[in-house]
């Protein structure tokens, strides 16, 4: 039976779907696995955010999906735009495919935009490039209502980049990203740049502009708390593999992975003074992707590390309606179900091996199988 229908959640059609997707950097001092089996998928209309510390993969995961990472990198598994294979598209489609079926918006707007063009042209390039039938005066109107979406006046398309603030600069960076009305946009820390303020009106804004057009999105932050604030649902990732995926609110207040739980614990609740007063850290760093440890790549942090740990390498399987999680002490919802135990609940009791069989959660048959320590 399929998994979702399985785990009590609906069947949907995704508009983004991804199956087992590694990414190999190859560099002169060795491979460099930065993505390491990564499946989700996204419906229209709803925003999955992508969260984790530094170096985990996030970047290369939002690359991967319209293919713009850099030769060096080698990528397998599968990514579907609206059905279509991404990683199999013939070059022409694929342009067409990126500004129309799914755009980009990069962290520090500053590097991304072009320091010697005009903003209003660089919005208008990638408009030119779908329609390139387009009367100069119909850009320059299109270009005009594009930045009046995102809360800047139509002059401002005379200006260059450097005569704009940082947030007003992301705000063009958005512009250009609904130029070709895609139906996903892929934002990668798209306020990291900025102070909390603009921070704030930017999340807003892409909030607002997402919500009226009910295209979907793909947001990535660390910031767990920003993420569970703007988007439907969450994935965790840990040393290139999702841990943990679910409802945003869900894994925020009551993430079953260890790492989602001391990710979630470091930010504050609002509405919760002692969260506050009382953020809890994350001991040690992650780990570098190239030397990555036996078993669980978490294990060296993990607060609740077993011996078994050490022999197994985790994959997602369903822990809950509509949840998944990759650890050895979640159970799954079969073992659960199984122990009379609620799916989810913590499987450090005796008796409740976790069946270490990988599943995606979204549905499909299984995807990897946990790689034993040899
Ligand atoms: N072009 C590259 N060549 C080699 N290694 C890279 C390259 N880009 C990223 N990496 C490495 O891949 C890992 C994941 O990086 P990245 O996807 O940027 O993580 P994140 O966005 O979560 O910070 C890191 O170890 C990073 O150093
Ligand atoms: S598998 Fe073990 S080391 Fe990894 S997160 Fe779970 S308890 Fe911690
Ligand atoms: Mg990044």
């Amino acid at each position: 039976m399929d998994e979702r229908a399985r785990a009590g959640a609906s069947p949907r059609t995704d508009y983004l779907r991804v199956k087992d997707l590694h990414v190999t950097y190859r560099t002169a001092g060795g491979d460099i696995p930065a993505v390491r089996g990564a499946s989700f998928g996204l419906a229209p209309g709803s925003k999955l955010g992508v969260a984790g510390e530094s170096g985990c993969g996030k970047s290369t995961v939002a690359l991967a999906l319209l293919r713009l990472l850099p030769k060096s990198a080698r990528v397998s598994g599968e990514i579907l735009i609206d059905g279509e294979d991404v990683l199999g598209m013939k070059w022409g489609r694929l342009r067409a495919v990126r500004w129309a079926g799914a755009s980009v918006v990069f962290q520090g707007a500053m590097h991304s935009l072009n320091a010697v063009h005009r903003v209003g042209d660089q919005i208008a390039e990638p408009i030119l490039l779908h329609e390139p039938r387009t009367t100069p005066a119909a850009v320059r109107r299109r270009v005009g209502a594009l930045l009046e979406q995102v809360g800047l006046p139509p002059a401002r398309a005379r200006a260059y980049p450097h005569e704009l603030s940082g947030g007003q600069r992301q705000r063009v960076m958005i512009a250009m990203a609904l130029a070709c009305e895609p139906r996903l946009i892929i934002a990668d820390e798209p306020t990291t740049a900025l102070d909390v303020m603009i921070q704030a009106q930017i999340l807003r804004l892409i909030d607002s502009l997402v919500g009226d057009t009910g295209i979907s999105m793909l947001m990535i932050s660390h910031d767990l708390s920003v993420l569970a604030d703007t988007c439907d649902r969450l994935a965790v990732m840990y040393a290139g593999r999702i841990v943990e995926e679910g409802p945003a609110q869900q894994v925020f207040d009551d993430a079953r992975h260890p790492y989602g739980a001391a990710l979630s614990a470091a930010f504050p609740r609002i509405g919760d003074p002692s969260s506050r007063r009382n953020p809890h850290g994350l001991a040690g760093d992650p780990p570098d992707p190239a030397a990555l440890p036996g078993g669980c790549a978490f294990r060296p942090r993990c607060p609740v590390v077993q011996d078994r740990c050490a022999a197994v390498d985790p994959v997602l399987w369903p822990v809950g309606p509509d949840r998944a999680a990759a650890c050895v002490r979640v159970p799954s919802d079969d073992d659960a179900r199984a122990a009379g135990v609620p799916a989810g609940a913590d499987a450090a009791s005796p008796g409740m091996p976790p069946e270490q069989v990988a599943r995606d959660p979204n549905g499909a048959p299984p995807i990897t199988r946990p790689e034993e320590t040899r």
